[in-house]
């Protein structure tokens, strides 16, 4: 077995222990990247305003949800909720309560709380699980049992509601339970996503029963097509088992056993204790300054706080602005750089911070000195991870979606959800209408070998039992002056951290209004692969630019989905904004 001995890790160097592992550093094998057909429209069609609150997320039923928590007398947090469980019925491809969360508040005290709603691989998991497992399934970290870890989001968002909330999670639930029971009409996108997954669905009867119906013609099971209303009777009655006996029945009650005996059945390791155990998490928030701001994140297990601090810090050294009008190349150079030098150390430092030591000086605006003084203006760097100040004593305590939402009482969320990839594991637990994640696949599942998102990591984010997989997933609240201006996040996968510093420094640095700051073309590196991805709308010529700064250039079609909410202190409004790659809405009462 290869090892990194925890000194090691500090200083560098690996430990060998025996030979029979395939542990290795990262590869920088490039797997072929994720398409989709979105496109850009104007930014004009995606802002909507209001004196009172705001909720946008990628759903306009979702966001009607929200909208009717603030008016039945909820606050942010039951606004933000009800839009997620909403969501998990209308958008459950993308989220859902067999996934796991992670939730950003800021409340009308001031005080931030960050909950944190991950997965947990099961207790029988082991770092050789994948290579290890005798199973049918040709990619088991992403389809079937073994790719699901312990849903958590259901116990965030109750968590959230009960501390924070003014509604009673039962208010949360009525508005998906009503989604799920009358059905909504399949989207264009949603149909799409049930093409892609048919095959891998099509493994599973639980999942055949809820997204599959006799075809009008021929009398075959095919997924929904577009247009067509989607019920889902099992969804509605879980919903509402939740609304009527709360969390247990999930975690330790009906749900787990049937969860359990379903992957005793089906050669999975999760059991009922497996669910009885799970613990949703208060973490303390990654609190960096970026010249006159706060930027509020999330925490390991999430890598986005850390790393959005961190190229903000990078960033902070260079006159952006200016650099934007006078020299656009530059300006996306330095950018593209900061990103890269960022994700080389995600892929070694990071990981669940309760099995693993996540040095503090990640975000110290000392090594982030130190990281800038190596980008070269003219070429592009060939870099691997640093070495953060303190690194041996100074630790972190330790397909998704987005929901932005604020009230003028001050209350402030951000929540990125999800199941991981589109339907998660692709599989239903019968009867019960739950799809489960496939957040397995965000740990380093196989050595060396890249996940869906092209991400390459070390030990730090090993399989081991218990542990929360190393997300991507970044809500982030930026303050001014002490109050609070800006909640963003997005989903992507890794993309989620990019977009996330795109809305910051379209929006702060460059004074886009929101709505244009996250439409506005993004690029994207993420260290490995090397390659800098830029939007298909992103302009040629500074294309060809980078290209010449020795940038290698792909462009691409899927650079996420982004939603956020801006206060203008001067006029007292709040302008939420759902990204315009996708039908999502924005609005408040
Ligand atoms: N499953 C994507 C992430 O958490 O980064």
């Amino acid at each position: 077995m290869l090892k990194f001995c925890s000194i090691g890790l500090a200083v560098g160097v690996v430990c060998l222990t025996a030979t029979v592992s395939v542990w290795a550093l990262p590869s920088r094998l490039v797997p072929p990247a994720r398409q989709d057909s979105s496109s850009v429209v104007l930014a004009e069609n995606s802002e909507s305003t209001s004196k009172k609150n705001m909720v946008a997320s990628v759903h306009p039923l979702a966001t009607q949800a929200g909208v009717d928590a603030f008016a039945n007398g909820g606050n942010a947090i039951d606004a933000a909720i009800a839009t997620a469980l909403t969501l998990g019925v209308v958008d459950n491809f993308n989220s859902g309560i067999g996934g796991g969360c992670f939730i950003l508040i800021r409340t009308a005290s001031g005080d931030f709380y960050a909950i944190d709603g991950r997965e947990m691989a099961p207790s029988a998991a082991t770092q050789d699980l994948f290579r290890d497992a005798k199973t049918r399934f040709s990619n088991p970290s992403q389809t079937g049992p073994l790719a699901s870890g312990v849903p958590g989001a259901l116990k965030a968002y109750a968590q959230a509601v009960a501390q924070h909330g003014r509604l009673d999670l039962r208010d949360s639930l009525s508005k998906g339970i009503e989604a799920a029971e009358n059905g909504f009409r399949v989207s264009e996108a949603y149909a799409a996503k049930l093409r892609i997954a048919k095959k891998a669905m099509s493994q599973f009867p639980g999942a055949v029963d809820v997204f599959f119906r006799p075809d009008p013609k021929t009398g075959i099971l095919e997924p929904y097509r577009e247009g067509e209303v989607l019920k889902q009777s099992d969804l509605a009655d879980t919903y509402r088992k939740i609304a009527q006996e709360g969390t247990p029945w999930f975690y330790r009650g009906a749900f787990a056993e049937l969860a359990g005996q379903w992957m005793k059945a089906n050669g999975g390791i999760m059991t009922a204790i497996d669910f009885a155990n799970y613990k949703s998490v208060n973490r303390k928030p990654v609190r960096s300054k970026y010249r006159d701001f706060e930027i509020y994140g999330f925490p390991p297990p999430s890598s986005g706080g850390v790393h959005v601090a961190q190229v903000l810090n990078i960033l902070e050294q260079f006159e952006l602005a200016d650099m934007y009008r006078s020299d656009r190349a530059g300006f996306y150079h330095v950018v593209a750089e900061a990103m890269k030098l960022a994700f080389a150390d995600r892929a070694f430092w990071l990981g669940d911070p309760d099995y693993v030591e996540v040095p503090l000086g990640l975000v110290e605006k000392s090594y982030a000195k130190e990281l800038a003084s190596k980008i070269k203006m003219n070429s592009a760097l060939t870099t691997d991870h640093g070495m953060p100040p303190n690194a041996a004593t100074e630790f972190f305590e330790r397909h998704t979606t987005h929901v932005a939402a604020a009230d003028s009482e001050g209350n402030w969320v951000a929540l990125t959800t999800t199941v991981n990839t589109t339907f998660g594991a692709k599989y239903v637990i019968p009867g019960t209408g739950v799809i489960m994640n496939n957040q397995m696949d965000d740990f380093v599942a196989f050595p060396g070998k890249p996940n869906v998102f092209g991400l390459v990591g070390g030990e730090n984010n090993a399989v081991a039992s218990g542990k929360r997989p190393l997300s991507s997933m970044s809500p982030t609240i930026v303050l001014k002056n002490g109050k609070p201006i800006l909640t963003v996040g997005a989903a992507g996968g890794p993309k989620i951290i990019t977009q996330v510093l795109w809305a910051i420094i379209n929006h702060l640095d460059l004074e886009m209004p929101i709505g244009k700051a996250i439409a506005a073309p993004r690029l994207h590196h993420q260290w490995a692969p090397k390659q800098l991805l830029l939007e298909a709308s992103f302009d040629n010529k500074i294309a060809d630019q980078l290209a010449a700064k020795q940038h290698q250039i792909k462009r691409s079609q899927s650079m996420g989905i982004c939603q956020g909410i801006a206060f203008d202190a001067k006029t007292g409004l709040f302008t939420g904004a759902f990204d315009p790659r996708t039908t999502g809405s924005a609005a408040g009462e």
